[in-house]
């Protein structure tokens, strides 16, 4: 379904990494690198580096790495394809149509298909709003004081009073009935035949990361039922897996995304500004949702409405961010109900205030709690603060959980011993929360013998693209079979033989891999941080003792495998040998 591996490999090769980066941050030229602040994290002084003879890139700080295509991906938020596509362009290559089988391209382009019809719907309604029949439309935005500019940038529009207009439309420009009513557009009628969703609303089009249309919203002006009309759930309109103002945000870089109840607190937050707000569509926040926020941020700021509603809706969000991996506060609006009535009220100074005041999620649930239970009466309090000693334990890890065990006993002036023997008495009932599982981050938390043996085996082939020439002395003792992960595997073989070839290219061997995670996991492999390491002498004890420990894992993984396994034998008593032959050869890095 993708490119072919050696137009992949053409592109790469045309788009130098230093010159593709420098279009994005300004790099320095510091020994054979280049440096720069990590544009993927928070930072003041210059992490990132930029390899040309490596064509890849690496921020010692994050620790994320990759070459020219992973780059773009992770800066643009594209896909593998768009980034192929992007650097296609950029460097004058031209790409194929890409090859789909006939239920794929089915498929696709009734997807496609829907998507015209969205888009086209939107340009009807964007158009009406501006028409004579509209203006009753765009006077109700203007009194919400919606700019000129801002309802252009959202695409706002008007669904006039007849319900007949739009299906015309639609039919015009070519589409079937079916297709209208399938975008969830039209509904069809034994009397009326087939007639607009909506009618006499003002037209919010909802667009996916790719400033795609894939559904709409549509307010009645004024007070009436429902208050908002949503386009129904279509192959393209998944309301779970996407957010409005998404396409917005992904690229406002405020260092946090915050969440809104409503489309109109979205379209006044950005228009003041804080172009890095997002709602839900219309449904309770989701976990997948969380699980796209978290490409985009590792910090999402609540601003739900001040209500009870907005409170419950809170606390359920912060469960699911955290589950999510994400960092979650909450941003008070009082006396304010929402961001909307908030910004017309105090304006964006204090708006901006009440971010960087945003409270952490967990005071922010023990304040929760506190407000359900009366202080004056001994029971009541000692409640509160046994639901307190509940929430401690959902900490996973002891060292937050102290820190917030100190902190929140300080501040309810309960004693800590006192809190602590709660804690350690409900968690005795009911246990302490175990690790959420979580999506790889790059960050290894434990040394199990598995994961120290996939770190010696990612520090010898990133020892090797350091230094080429190491390859040469070792070759004779390490073969791809060594690399016991089956992607460590993959990536060696392509390496070795690359370089047995006379050739040297690790930045391509990372776009070999379709998937994106595994592009990711590549391309670490090449740039683990490898110990600094002062003299020759201790250089090369450093290196023997990877090699070492790279061909030992080796020899014990196949020798569990000896009677499973008909390449193990084989493996085994090589393995014995080059371990026996390794313990005495010396090694020399010059
Ligand atoms: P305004 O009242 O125009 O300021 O809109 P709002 O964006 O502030 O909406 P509100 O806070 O009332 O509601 C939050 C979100 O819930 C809206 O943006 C809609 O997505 C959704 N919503 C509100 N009312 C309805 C409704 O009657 N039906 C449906 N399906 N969704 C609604
Ligand atoms: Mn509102």
């Amino acid at each position: 379904m993708y490119y072919p591996e050696e137009l992949v490999e053409e592109v790469r090769a045309k788009n130098d990494i230093v010159d593709v980066v420098s279009g994005y941050v300004r790099l320095q030229k510091k020994g054979g690198n280049y440096w720069a602040c990590c544009p993927f994290h928070g930072e003041k002084t210059p992490s990132f580096s930029v390899s040309g003879s490596k064509q890849m890139y690496h921020c010692f700080g994050c620790g994320v790495s990759g070459n020219v295509y992973t780059f773009v991906m992770k800066y643009e938020n594209y896909s593998f394809p768009e980034a192929v596509k992007q650097l296609a362009d950029r460097a004058g290559v031209k790409l194929p149509e890409m090859e789909y089988t006939e239920e794929q391209k089915a498929r696709a382009g009734r997807r496609a298909r829907l998507l015209e019809v969205n888009k086209e719907a939107a340009k009807f309604f964007y158009y009406q709003l501006r028409s004579p029949h509209g203006t009753i439309g765009l006077r109700y935005l203007q009194k919400r004081e919606l700019t000129d500019e801002t309802m252009r940038r959202f695409g706002l529009g008007y669904a006039g009073k007849s319900g007949e207009e739009l299906v015309k439309y639609l039919r015009s420009r070519g589409f079937e009935d079916d297709l209208i009513k399938e975008a969830g557009l039209a509904n069809f009628s034994e009397r009326h035949g087939l007639m607009s969703q909506f009618w006499n609303r003002v037209m919010y089009p909802i667009q996916d990361v790719n400033n795609r249309v894939i559904g709409f919203g549509g307010r009645v002006m004024g007070d009436g039922e429902p208050k908002y009309l949503n386009s129904p759930e279509t192959p393209v309109f998944d309301k779970r897996r996407n957010l409005y103002g998404l396409n917005f945000a992904r690229t406002a870089r405020s260092g946090n995304i915050i969440i809104c109840e409503g489309y109109m607190d979205v379209i006044s937050m950005h228009q003041a500004g804080f172009t890095q707000a997002v709602a839900s569509l219309g449904t309770a926040f989701t976990p997948e949702q969380a699980n796209l926020l978290r490409r985009y941020t590792d910090t999402v700021l609540l601003a739900y409405d001040s209500d009870g509603a907005g409170v419950k809706a809170a606390l359920r969000g912060i469960g699911i961010l955290r589950d999510a991996g994400l960092t979650a506060r909450v941003i008070n609006m009082k006396p304010h109900k929402d961001p909307d009535e908030f910004m017309k009220a105090l304006g964006k100074e204090a708006f901006q205030e009440r971010i960087d005041q945003a409270e952490n999620s967990f005071f922010f649930e023990i304040r929760m709690l506190e407000e359900q239970h009366d202080m004056s009466d001994p029971e009541s309090k000692t409640k509160f603060h046994r639901e307190i000693a509940r929430k401690l334990c959902e900490f996973t890890e002891d060292v937050e959980r102290d820190n917030y065990l100190q902190a929140v006993a300080e501040k309810y002036f309960i004693g800590i011993e006192n809190l602590r023997k709660l804690v350690v008495s409900y968690a005795a009932q009911t246990g302490l929360a175990k690790p959420a599982e979580r999506p790889r981050t790059g960050v290894q938390q434990k040394n199990s013998p598995e994961e120290s043996a996939r770190r010696a085996q990612r520090l010898l082939l990133t020892w090797i693209t350091d230094e080429p020439p190491a390859y040469e002395k070792i070759k004779k003792y390490i073969s791809a079979e060594d690399f016991t992960e089956e992607l460590y595997q993959k990536v060696a073989e392509r390496l070795f033989a690359d370089m047995d070839a006379g050739r040297f290219n690790p930045a391509g061997i990372i776009s070999t891999f379709e998937d994106e995670e595994e592009q990711h996991e590549a391309a670490e492999l090449f740039n683990t941080n490898l110990p600094e390491l002062g003299t020759k002498q201790d250089r090369e004890k450093a290196f023997h003792d990877i090699l070492f420990s790279v061909k030992k894992n080796s020899y014990e993984y196949f020798s569990a495998r000896l009677g499973s396994d008909v390449n193990a034998l084989n493996q085994v008593i090589a393995g014995k040998k080059a371990l026996e032959e390794l313990a005495k050869t010396h090694i020399s890095l010059d």
